[in-house]
């Protein structure tokens, strides 16, 4: 079936899934957001922001003057980890469990609102007393266990901006992101638990630093988790648990400017160089609490949460690290796989917590659908009543799969969009309110304006397609790229002036409802997970044995799209090379050094030569035909015709990974 043939099939989606009547009656979202939303925009956004403690209340909402700098909320002050953790304990919370974890291996842990106030306050005295101060960063690198948040929480109360690594990164991605934000220190722990196994963190740690790499790094602070050997650097490295042992149980949090920095997240983008994104806290945490509260409908008190992101993505900070934090949430974090011991563990997990709200990624979806209904079968869901997704577009069966088996054909789904860029949920249903249409993101979320916008930058109606672009101003915008003011002007505001552009397609059904058709640039995504093709393009090159490379996203059906690339062996590498396979293995090896497992190509394909343009562009819409083993589109605009037919003759006689 053709793209167009099967979004059109979508756009006809005729299923509706209105929410129950006592869903309706009981939900924490109304009407009348929209309606309020609608007539002042600015107050609505200031009446969420009022639901926060300020240290010293705002009185303007948004200083736009400096666009696309925007300033939400600026002349007044807050501390992010107060209203996350503090305020709970002095309104009578503190027994309140804020978090279950469960650890890979069994082993659980409760924290209380109070024992995480006790917790954090400890680790600011800790940050403190290793000469952290208001301003400076400190990168996180580690795994999904509950420390990895107190020290997050513990960085925001100092002031200090951290600068979360997901721990599949390699050591070469930890020491580039390290370089560029200038971090001073770096928690990690020794090692964490995947897939049945303790999976070293350390020495990755210890790679990014050796030889002076990283100079800016004083300390590297390191959790106990799995016990396994460690080298030890003295003079740098502390053990957590020690240091926590001996600080100072007391610290008062002191209220920092509203548009003070948050964090730094690295996300890919067009070029080879991750973008460090970066998120301020006044406006972040509004939008976070407020989507957090409304899109899952979270009753506080009564619902157990869980989203099986890790810290590492943006998802894990806005919706497990701050947003339900804010809100005084009680939630489940899993340090790690779905699979291990076996595919039941996630469903053991809900059944054992009774979630109620669960938040995850089509992915995953995708992959328990293959299983079949039976391992699901075995565990008692009944507790759940709202369904989110995240992270790439839900296709209807998928959403159908996840409602009628998990959901009880029952719970809600939300399909929420957004990006590390908008720090939070930006176009969802919610879920006492909007009819649910399996496959689409539907509407903008009350105070969110999103349009549709033609090549031109004119606005599209229902039934037409074009980019996605968002209009006004949002609090938990990002507020730039980490020390390049330039491209983040280019990446996101040049392509339409004044206008946000997000770089994904989409399209209005004839209900006015939005459909996200992907990305429109060179960046892929897999799992979920933003990859770049040049990032990719340029760990390849940087083998010995490939002069050349292409890299782009094709279809799958579990990852939504997976990496295919296309590369050209220098001649001195070809005499020493063993089959085609063994170069395959070689280079995908390579690339998860060079980046992390996440990023390894599933298919190498390797060619003569690659197609391009008279300018020398690669035309990856030719190479994506042949990743996707379809017809190969229009060829008259290649510097040599021929070469599609040398490169997809090849194809046909099978050669693969
Ligand atoms: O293409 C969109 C896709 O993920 C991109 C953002 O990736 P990242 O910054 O890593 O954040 C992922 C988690 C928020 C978007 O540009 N995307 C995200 N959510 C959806 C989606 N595509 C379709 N439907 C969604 N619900």
């Amino acid at each position: 079936m053709s793209v167009e043939h099967e979004i059109e099939n979508l756009l006809h989606e005729q299923r509706r899934f209105a929410p129950s009547k006592d869903f309706v009656a009981s939900a924490v979202a109304k009407p009348e957001l929209y309606e309020k939303a609608k007539a002042d925009r600015l107050e609505f956004w200031a009446d969420q922001a009022r639901k926060l403690h300020w240290h010293k209340p705002f009185t303007q909402t948004l200083d736009w003057s400096d666009a696309p700098f925007a300033k939400w909320f600026h002349d007044g002050e807050l501390n992010v980890s107060y209203n996350c953790i503090d305020r709970h304990v002095e309104a009578g919370w503190g027994k309140r469990v804020a978090l279950f974890f469960e650890g890979e291996p069994g082993d659980r842990k409760v924290y209380t609102y109070l024992d995480l106030l006790k917790e954090v306050k400890k680790a600011a005295n800790v940050l403190i007393k290793l000469g952290i101060e208001p301003g400076d960063r400190v990168a996180i690198y580690m795994p999904m266990i509950p420390e990895a948040i107190i020290a997050m929480q513990a960085v925001a109360r100092v002031g200090a901006v951290h600068s979360v690594v997901f721990g599949g990164f390699s050591a070469d991605s930890l020491a580039s992101r390290i370089q560029d934000a200038g971090a001073k220190l770096v928690i990690t722990a020794d090692g964490g638990y995947r897939k049945g196994k303790a999976s070293a963190l350390k020495p990755a740690v210890d790679e990014a630093l050796a030889n002076g790499n990283c100079p800016s790094v004083e300390n590297v602070l390191v959790v106990k988790r799995c016990g396994n050997e460690v080298d030890w650097d003295k003079n740098r490295d502390l053990w957590w648990e020690e240091e926590m042992a001996v600080a100072d149980a007391e610290h008062v949090a002191q209220g920092f400017n509203a548009e003070h920095p948050l964090f730094i997240l690295y996300t890919s983008g067009t070029t080879g160089k991750p973008k460090g994104i970066l998120h301020t806290t006044g406006g972040y945490l509004t939008q976070a609490s407020y989507t957090h509260k409304n899109v899952f409908d979270l009753h506080e008190g009564q619902d157990v949460y869980w989203c099986t992101a890790d810290i590492g993505w943006i998802t894990g900070h806005s919706y497990v690290a701050y947003g339900p934090l804010a809100n005084g949430a009680t939630q489940v974090i899993y340090e790690g796989t779905p699979d291990s011991p076996d595919w039941g563990r996630w469903w053991d997990i809900v059944q054992k917590y009774s979630v109620t709200i669960l938040y995850t990624a089509p992915t995953a979806i995708r992959s328990f659908m293959k299983l079949g209904r039976t391992v699901v079968s075995h565990y008692d869901l009944s507790s759940i009543r709202v369904l989110g997704s995240v992270g790439e577009p839900i296709n209807p069966e998928a959403w159908m799969w996840y409602r009628e088996v998990i959901g009880s054909n029952n719970a809600p789904i939300v399909d929420t969009w957004w990006q590390t860029e908008t720090g939070a949920i930006m176009i969802s249903p919610l879920p006492g309110i909007t009819q649910a249409k399996p496959g689409s993101a539907q509407v903008p979320l009350p105070g969110i304006e999103i349009k549709i916008l033609d090549d031109d930058g004119h606005p599209v109606d229902k039934g037409h397609g074009g980019l996605l672009a968002i209009t006004e101003p949002w609090p938990s915008m990002l507020r730039g790229i980490w020390g390049d003011p330039e491209r983040f002007k280019e990446t996101y505001w040049s392509k339409f002036e004044g206008i946000y552009f997000a770089g994904d397609g989409a399209k209005f059904d004839e209900d006015g409802d939005i459909w996200l058709l992907g990305r429109v640039d060179d960046v892929m995504n897999v799992s979920g997970h933003r990859l770049s093709t040049a990032e990719i393009e340029s760990a390849l090159v940087s083998h010995a044995y490939v002069a050349e490379a292409a890299v782009v996203g094709a279809k799958d059906e579990t990852t939504g799209q997976a990496v295919v690339a296309f590369v050209i062996l220098k001649r001195s590498a070809l005499d020493g090379l063993g089959s085609e396979a063994d170069t395959s293995k070689i280079l995908r090896e390579h690339v998860a050094k060079e980046i992390g497992p996440i990023a390894k190509p599933r298919t190498i394909f390797v060619v003569a030569e690659l197609p391009k343009t008279r300018s020398g562009k690669i035309m990856r819409r030719l190479l994506r035909d042949v990743a996707e083993d379809r017809p190969i589109g229009d060829v008259t605009t290649l510097a040599d015709t021929s070469v599609m037919d040398t490169i997809s003759g090849r194809m046909s006689q099978g050669a693969s990974d």
